[in-house]
């Protein structure tokens, strides 16, 4: 649960996904596209609920949300949200909003959404802790909140390798060395739900709960 050393600063994130914004689809789509449709398929979305997309970049997610509900977007990089843009304009997403906004300080009133989606975000903010709590605060009591993401592995020799790999990642945009356990432990994450969508697989679904 080694997490303490510096991570990416806020300048130099914006910097990477400025020069990934033009590509980003053609890289991450085909990995990234599934794990946001099955995720959003699974939450059962309600009518005229409220949800949060934190660390929207390009917005490949944004075409999967039913019309019915009312979807915002934060993310740092202005280059990225305007990828995004161009999406909710070719689709006509009129139930999408925008916003260039730090996942760290997020500027909504308490409790005021029913859904919160973090995917593939907590590992390249600088304080995923802070995010967290944030997450928390803006998320009604009961809400629900879903978190994709990348996360240590539990077998010694491969978190050590993604230790070791963590310093290099982060050159290109993300940490390898987050644990899932750190943030249960430091940011009182509660865990209803983890698997993986493949027996080998990258990435985490977990479903947590709004324990505030
Ligand atoms: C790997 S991309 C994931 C984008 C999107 N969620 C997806 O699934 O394709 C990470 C995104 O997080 C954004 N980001 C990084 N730090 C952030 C922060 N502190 N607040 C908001 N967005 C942030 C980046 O600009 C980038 O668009």
């Amino acid at each position: 649960m080694d997490y303490t050393e510096q991570g990416m600063e806020t300048s130099r994130i914006k910097k990477i996904y400025a020069s990934y914004s033009r590509i980003y689809d053609f890289i991450f789509k085909r990995w990234f596209y599934p794990r946001q449709q099955h995720v959003i398929r699974s939450l059962s979305l309600q009518e005229g609920q409220r949800v949060l997309d934190l660390g929207v970049g390009t917005g490949l997610s944004l075409p999967l949300y039913p019309r019915h509900v009312q979807v915002t977007g934060v993310d740092l990089s202005n280059s990225m949200l305007r990828e995004a843009q161009k999406k909710i304009r070719q689709e006509g997403l009129d139930h999408v909003t925008l916003l260039e906004m730090d996942a760290g300080q997020l500027a909504f009133a308490d409790d005021a959404f029913d859904v919160v989606i973090a995917a593939f975000v907590i590992s390249v903010v600088p304080d995923p802790i802070q995010v967290i709590a944030e997450i928390k605060r803006v998320s009604k009591p009961g809400g629900k909140i879903v978190i994709i993401n990348h996360f240590q592995s539990q077998n010694k020799l491969i978190a050590r390798v993604e230790k070791w790999l963590s310093p290099l990642c982060q050159k290109i945009g993300w940490r390898s060395d987050l644990a899932l356990e750190y943030l249960v432990h430091y940011a009182g994450l509660s865990v209803q739900q983890m698997y993986s969508l493949n027996k080998i697989d990258l990435w985490k679904v977990v479903y947590v709960s709004n324990n505030k």
